[in-house]
């Protein structure tokens, strides 16, 4: 017989999250700081482009302050650094990021280290990535840190799990594996990381009692790869094209329809993952504000 398997919308969690952010937001109003950021956007990516417009809309809507800074496709390193540098010298701007992925000329992790580890409101900066890994985190990178809070929401518990993640990336694999190793309540997991190198990918995926699959390969895990009742993360957004009006739809790196069933439970795309790294970055934006308060 099968399960009905659980859809874990990321709004409700997204919601009350915003809810708690708002009153720290008015306290530091109250002060007169209203937490600021920076978004650096170079070229023209579409998906990109509608990132970073999700992310200005939702600085609007809680009354945060964002400017999002566009720069040609054709930037050089100089001309990119010398703008950090501004923002960096900036009092307007609590944080900054720089949209990724960057064009192939521009080295990303030189981009990266040339923010403030302060201002480093993505989690990237090499000292925030090495304060995740000695278990003293200042920035937690913002989708790792929105699956913890998806999880603690829908009472999915980690502690004693195998937790399985698919995808090696510095934005959400590497500090994945950091947070769910780490001895914590949303932690203390076993987990396992797969990758491109990995031989016999469903030997490991089956063995989960929570697979994050973040692979950027649409529709790479299917039912016949996951033991019932896992708890799955989708964190794949993929553009395949079709005859819509937009002429695209989304879809994750599941193949959600052969998982049904067979699941606990799914975040869905869109709609699962995606809400809660916007949220998370509100967060880290407020912190930082706090962070410079006298
Ligand atoms: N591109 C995809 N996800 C992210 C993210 O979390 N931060 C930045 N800066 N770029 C991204």
């Amino acid at each position: 017989m099968s399960l009905t398997t659980e859809i874990l919308y990321g709004k409700p969690v997204s919601l009350q999250l915003r809810q708690e952010l708002k009153n720290e937001i008015s306290n530091l109003s109250n002060l007169g700081i209203i937490p600021g950021l920076a978004v650096v956007l170079v070229g023209e990516d579409a998906a990109s482009q509608v990132y970073v417009r999700s992310k200005s809309r939702a600085f609007k809507k809680m009354a945060c302050f964002s400017e999002t800074f566009n720069l040609p496709e054709n930037t050089s390193e100089t001309e990119l650094c010398l703008l950090i540098d501004e923002l960096n010298a900036s009092s307007k701007f609590h944080g900054i990021l720089v949209q990724l992925p960057l064009p192939a000329h521009l080295d990303s992790k030189k981009i990266t280290r040339r923010i403030l580890s302060r201002k480093d409101v993505d989690g990237f900066h090499p000292l925030n990535v090495g304060l995740l890994l000695e278990g003293q985190p200042q920035f937690i990178s913002c989708t790792p840190h929105g699956i913890l809070k998806l999880m603690a929401y829908y009472g999915i518990k980690t502690n004693g799990k195998h937790a399985v993640i698919v995808g090696r990336s510095n934005i959400v694999g590497k500090p994945m594996f950091a947070l769910l190793a780490e001895k914590m309540e949303y932690g203390n997991s076993t987990v396992t990381i797969c990758h491109t190198g990995t031989v016999d990918l469903s030997r490991y995926t089956s063995m989960a009692d929570i697979l994050i699959v973040a692979s950027g390969m649409p529709g790479l895990i299917t039912g016949n790869m996951i033991s019932e009742g896992v708890h799955i993360i989708d964190v794949g957004i993929n553009r395949i094209k079709d005859n819509s009006e937009k002429g695209y739809r989304l879809v994750g790196d599941v193949d959600y329809e052969s998982i049904l069933g067979i699941a606990g439970s799914i975040t869905p795309v869109p709609g699962g993952v995606g809400p809660l790294t916007i949220t998370m970055l509100l967060y880290n934006t407020v912190l930082a504000a706090k962070n410079i308060r006298p």
